[in-house]
């Protein structure tokens, strides 16, 4: 396998600049992050807009961060990319693969697929207009349908997209079912922009599969999986970061001080929490996003459900610090 890259997808209420932050001290392998998308930009508010953590260069990489945006209105997306690239971004993200009902069925998110000519529309006025900001899509297959694509892939070509991600499942599925790899694997020779796999990569084994069956293409971004198991990046270089000559083609950008996962994992999940207390000044707030993560970390356990039991039911920052403490007491990791 020749190099490739990873990047971590956005997960609105998971992997916000906190997230990204500590994920980075204690983790490697990704080489780039998006942020969850961000709405709503509207002249008169800028301060609103900017969310100040979530994309302030202060608190954010602007070499390996872009910012996504769900909108279909072109106005808005040129606002976005202007106020970005003041902040020194070099890439913003337009989500069109969304597919929860309140946001796709006002045709938004992946709900835009299924009329191309909204889509021509939309494009030819950001690509009128647009500065010195890359422009990269993350899309599915569709919103009904998986034939949608088909129709939206001519717009795409002719535009200048830095990068073309694409989750192999429709709208419908949410996140059921499974990508449909093999459906990917038949468009790639339509597609004229630098495309990113994105599905289904639980696993080193998985990964090994998919990549196998979509090359030449050679990015991925990670989803659940990572969230599971956040090794993952790590294990995928350690089992295909190295070429058949045996030569190292990728290296992990940050070797870890202790090589216990099970600690790794533990001072991880406490540091997260600690930022993330300190971020809401010792709210209780902050157990919704850390459950929220461990309904995904869970799997790194050996018994996921006794994990969650011990999680879901928490409503107090002790009970949650007593919990955590128990689980990594109590219960194996299997990652
Ligand atoms: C709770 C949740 C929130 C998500 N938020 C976003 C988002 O803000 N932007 C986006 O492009 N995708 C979002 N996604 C989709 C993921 O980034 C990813 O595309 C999806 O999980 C499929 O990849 P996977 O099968 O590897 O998990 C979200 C998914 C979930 C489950």
């Amino acid at each position: 396998m020749s190099d490739f890259l990873l990047s971590l997808g956005p997960f609105q209420g998971i992997t916000d600049a906190p997230f990204r932050n500590v994920f980075k001290q204690h983790f490697g392998g990704i080489d780039k992050f998006y942020t969850p998308f961000f709405t709503g930009i509207h002249k008169e508010n800028h301060a609103k807009n900017l969310q100040v953590e979530e994309i302030d260069p202060q608190c954010n990489d602007v070499e390996t961060l872009t910012p996504q945006i769900l909108s279909t209105d072109a106005e808005e997306i040129l606002r976005f990319a202007k106020q970005c690239k003041q902040l020194g971004y070099k890439e913003i993200n337009l989500n069109m693969g969304c597919p929860f009902p309140r946001v796709a069925n006002k045709k938004r998110g992946c709900g835009m697929l299924p009329y191309p000519d909204k889509v021509a529309a939309m494009f030819e006025s950001i690509f009128e207009q647009i500065d010195d900001v890359k422009f990269s899509v993350k899309c599915r297959l569709g919103y009904f349908s998986p034939d949608e694509i088909e129709a939206v892939i001519p717009i795409f070509n002719q535009f200048p997209l830095s990068e073309l991600i694409i989750h192999p499942r429709i709208g419908k599925q949410l996140y059921k079912g499974e990508a449909d790899v093999e459906r990917f694997k038949a468009l790639i020779p339509s597609i004229n922009a630098q495309l990113v796999y994105n599905g289904d990569i639980v696993s080193v084994d998985s990964f090994g599969r998919i990549c196998e069956t979509v090359q030449p293409v050679n990015s991925f971004m990670l989803g659940r999986g990572i969230l599971a198991n956040p090794f993952l990046a790590e294990q995928i270089m350690d089992t295909h970061g190295v070429s058949l000559q045996g030569e190292l083609v990728r290296t992990h950008r940050m070797r870890p001080q202790t090589h216990d996962k099970t600690d790794r994992l533990h001072a991880y999940v406490l540091d997260l929490y600690e930022d993330r207390l300190r971020h809401a000044g010792g709210s209780p707030k902050v157990l919704g996003r850390m459950k929220e993560l461990w309904s995904y970390l869970m799997y790194s356990f050996d018994e996921p459900q006794d994990v969650w039991r011990k999680i879901k039911k928490i409503n107090a920052l002790k009970e949650y610090e007593d919990a955590v403490e128990e689980v990594f007491k109590d219960i194996a990791i299997v990652i």
